[in-house]
């Protein structure tokens, strides 16, 4: 199978609301396509979409997802068959319009049920999750829906369960693809299975040339990591995943005051660097990732070269703290290269409230900057080559970063990748950016 990357400009795709303040902003959303080449290109990979059994990549705000009509099973089973996963985990169905989302709610059966004027007005989107959705959507926000009876999503995309995760974009052109689609679209992120999930065009590619027919590329994805995914079925509501979404920001919504985290993984801090097991692969590179919480030591010089092979090559991936010391003059790592976005431009934290072209600009200012250093040293009579990236100090900026840094560092055959963690309990993205690097770095118990 060839696979075609499809060069789309994000920028040339009018999305734009018509009021800032509305009720219900998203169904006041208008996606409009202006240039020709983005049209086209965007109108074969929906005719895809609708027609054929081979996924197709398109970027979001968050990672780069791998979408498939969500109502026709053969469809969703190749979602599977390109990321080589098992089926048992459920999928995001994604919608372009609150418009739709309703009307795949109030859909049972093959026929659409008649509207009375009663069920008009009732809003198959429990009440609950009003506030998230004026306040976060389109974003980086999935919610837990019951599945309707009968209902038309295929069976695989919620293995089995009697709920489903859904998200409307805030990416022009997933927002327009799934327009034009007109189907809802269930979408994990494209990278195969166990790998990074991609932020760039070019990571799909790496992973499933020959697997897919068509990657939109639009540039480098604004937050970098999936979205947060909440349950407002439950009592008090819950997080299950952390993501772009702070917990204050949510705890601010009527209703989300005592929301719980309903994750695990910040309980597993221990006072040991977190060494890779063999059991789960997650988000991880080839390289094994050695993660230090924020609360740990550096790994000195020696601790580098143990772990490199005979002349080997070690990845380190800093943020805020850890240095390179002057290894000699022409090497010395100043602190001022670490890469960052203008903070008055996009924020995830923001996300509501930044325009698209804001958004956009963030995750393209952040990948041009972040750059790969090499340093050798010599420890002991054995010569290692460090390759270094810095993330940037601010955690949306670490967030952009962390998946396309470990793919770089990964194309340097690197032995391990030491990285610095974060403190998770800052804040949401912050905790998002280690529950991701956790997973990488998990061990067998
Ligand atoms: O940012 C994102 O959300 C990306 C982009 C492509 O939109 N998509 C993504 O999709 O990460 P996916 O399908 O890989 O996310 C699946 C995760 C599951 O691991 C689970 O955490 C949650 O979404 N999820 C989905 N359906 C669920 C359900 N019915 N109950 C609980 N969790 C669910
Ligand atoms: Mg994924």
């Amino acid at each position: 199978m060839k696979t075609d990357v499809l060069q789309v400009d994000s920028h040339s795709i009018g999305a734009f609301t018509t009021t800032d303040q509305g009720q219900d902003l998203l169904d006041e959303l208008h996606v409009s396509l202006n240039s020709d080449p983005a049209a086209e290109h965007i109108k074969r990979a929906a005719d895809q979409l609708r027609a054929s059994t081979v996924p197709v990549a398109f970027p979001t705000e968050t990672v780069y997802g791998l979408g498939a009509d969500a109502t026709r099973s053969e469809a969703v089973r190749g979602i599977y068959a390109a990321k080589q996963r098992p089926s048992d985990n459920p999928l995001i169905v994604h919608f372009a319009s609150l418009h739709q989302l309703r009307a795949l709610l109030r859909h049972s059966g093959t026929e659409e049920v008649p509207l009375t004027e009663k069920d008009a007005l009732d809003d198959p989107i429990p009440l609950i999750y009003h506030p998230l959705i004026r306040q976060f959507w389109p974003g980086p926000l999935t919610i837990i829906l019951p599945t309707p009876q009968n209902s038309q999503l295929a069976p695989e995309v919620t293995a089995g369960l009697s709920t489903f995760g859904a998200r409307i974009p805030r990416h022009p052109i997933a927002l327009a693809l799934i327009e034009l689609a007109g189907v809802p679209i269930a979408a994990p992120s494209a990278n195969a299975s166990t790998k990074p999930s991609p932020t760039a065009a070019e990571h799909v590619l790496v992973d499933l040339d020959g697997r897919i027919e068509t990657i939109i590329d639009g540039g480098p994805c604004a937050v970098g990591v999936e979205s947060t995914v909440v349950d407002g079925l439950s009592s008090p509501p819950s997080i299950l995943r952390p993501g772009g979404i702070s917990i204050e920001q949510l705890r601010s919504c009527p209703g989300w005051e005592s929301v719980e985290i309903g994750y695990h993984d910040a309980a597993e801090r221990d006072s040991r660097p977190k060494a890779p097991g063999m059991k789960y692969r997650h988000y991880s590179p080839k390289a094994p990732v050695i993660l230090y919480e924020s609360n740990q030591s550096a790994p000195d010089w020696e601790v580098l070269s143990r772990t490199a092979s005979t002349s080997g090559a070690i990845g380190l991936l800093r943020s805020r703290h850890w240095r390179l010391e002057a290894v000699d003059a022409a090497n010395v790592i100043s602190s001022a290269r670490r890469p960052h976005t203008e903070s008055n431009g996009f924020s995830s934290q923001s996300v509501r409230h930044s325009g698209f072209a804001g958004m956009l600009a963030a995750g393209e200012e952040y990948a041009k900057q972040l750059e790969v250093n090499k340093v050798k040293r010599s420890v002991q009579g054995k010569t290692i080559t460090i390759y270094d990236i810095e993330l940037g100090h601010r955690a949306d900026d670490i967030a952009r970063g962390i998946f396309a840094a470990l793919r770089k560092l990964d194309q340097h055959s690197v032995d391990a990748i030491f990285v610095e963690g974060i403190d998770d309990s800052e804040d949401d993205l912050a905790a998002a950016v280690m529950n991701r690097l956790r997973k990488a770095a998990e061990r067998t118990v």
